[in-house]
């Protein structure tokens, strides 16, 4: 494993705290991530500001919804020793950026945003805050405090990484670094795993809490067993013998997203009318208990020393803070907005700026 932080390339993504991470969560974005953490140093926030956009008037669910997300990056294997799990709201330079970058973008640019569109039509809101607006600015100044090469997502999620890619490259062609000419942040990739969103039990186009179609990953093996038997599939379909219809059915799409090596098989014997649909709800409950067994596992050892997760994330938000501080110094330096230092140590030179006839003279009306 390579474990030089300065040789490779870095990933940021992450969660919001809004609630338990799901299964779709799980095969559109967290199973990608614990593929790649040792390739990459990688950052994993917890976007507490951004569950503000739409839980701001319930500020008090955020402490226990961070340690929650923080547990679920655990469980499924997120390896504290190898990442770095921080807090959105405890890297100040994360504001900071957001508020350079909105210089940087039109808010027709937001108001277009379909993912932005998507979830406020579900939210039903008439009036959109800025806060909310803009989440896809913040989201970027999350991509880039710690100048991140990849950024693993969802499919619903490329719209916010290409208003990144585009607010960088602004950015790097406004403010070069004086001197070498170098541009201050990489241009961050995203990257869709296989399954790029996972369709509710109720055969809506996506998993997602507010819809309650959901598959948790602390579900226990019974609430497996019996959401999937209750999941949609195939409407055309009475009798066990009837000829299925593998593409219009969402235990299908579930089998192709965690049980890829059945599907050939499956979609014959389903198209023949060989499988009905309880044997084969039987069989996926018996795969997603079988992959979040694990999870159970690792979720139960770390609940056994709960303070061990505000550890992981004091120590990843540490890192973060400096690796941001970092950035900002560069932000600074290219924007031409390191007017002077704040260095305790530099103050004489500081005040001595101040007092400088020329510092003095341009304040002369
Ligand atoms: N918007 C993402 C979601 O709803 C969460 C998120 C916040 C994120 N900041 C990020 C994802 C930065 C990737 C990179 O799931």
């Amino acid at each position: 494993m390579n474990t030089n932080t300065t040789t490779r390339q870095r990933i940021l993504t992450g969660d919001r705290p809004t609630g338990r991470l799901h299964l779709g969560h799980y095969v559109g974005s967290l199973q990608d991530r614990v593929a790649l953490q040792y390739d990459y140093d990688t950052f994993i926030i917890v976007a507490d500001v951004q569950a503000l956009t739409t839980n701001f008037d319930r500020p008090e669910a955020l402490a226990h919804d961070v340690r929650q997300v923080t547990l679920d990056n655990l469980a499924v294997g997120m390896d504290p020793d190898a990442c770095t799990i921080l807090v959105q709201s405890l890297v100040p330079a994360i504001a900071e950026l957001t508020v350079l970058y909105s210089m940087l973008v039109t808010v027709n640019a937001l108001r277009h945003n379909p993912t932005i569109k998507t979830e406020a039509i579900q939210r039903g809101y008439k009036d959109l805050t800025y806060g909310f607006l803009g989440y896809p600015v913040s989201q970027a100044a999350d991509i880039t405090f710690c100048r991140a090469h990849l950024v693993p997502v969802g499919d619903d999620q490329m719209p916010h990484i290409e208003l990144t890619r585009k607010i960088v490259r602004r950015f790097n062609d406004l403010y070069p670094l004086p001197g070498s000419g170098e541009p201050v942040f990489p241009v961050p990739a995203g990257r869709v795993g296989r399954v790029g969103r996972l369709v509710g039990l109720d055969g809506q186009a996506k998993m997602s809490k507010s819809l309650d179609n959901c598959i948790y990953l602390d579900d226990t093996p019974a609430e497996v067993a019996r959401k999937v038997r209750q999941a949609v599939t195939d409407p055309a379909r009475i009798h066990a013998s009837d000829p299925g219809h593998p593409a219009v059915c969402t235990v299908f799409a579930y089998h192709q997203a965690v049980n890829e090596e059945f599907v050939p098989e499956l979609e014959a014997a389903c198209r023949a009318g060989c499988i009905g649909c309880v044997a084969c709800k039987d069989r996926l409950a018996r795969v997603i208990n079988a992959l979040l067994a694990p999870m159970h596992e690792r979720r139960a050892s770390y609940l056994a020393h709960p303070a061990g997760i505000d550890e992981v994330l004091a120590e990843g938000t540490r890192r973060a803070r400096a690796e941001g501080e970092e950035t900002m110094r560069r932000v600074r330096q290219a924007m031409r907005i390191d007017y002077f230092s704040l260095d305790e140590r530099a103050e004489p030179s500081v005040l001595a700026f101040l007092n400088a006839p020329a510092f003095a003279h341009s304040f002369v009306p």
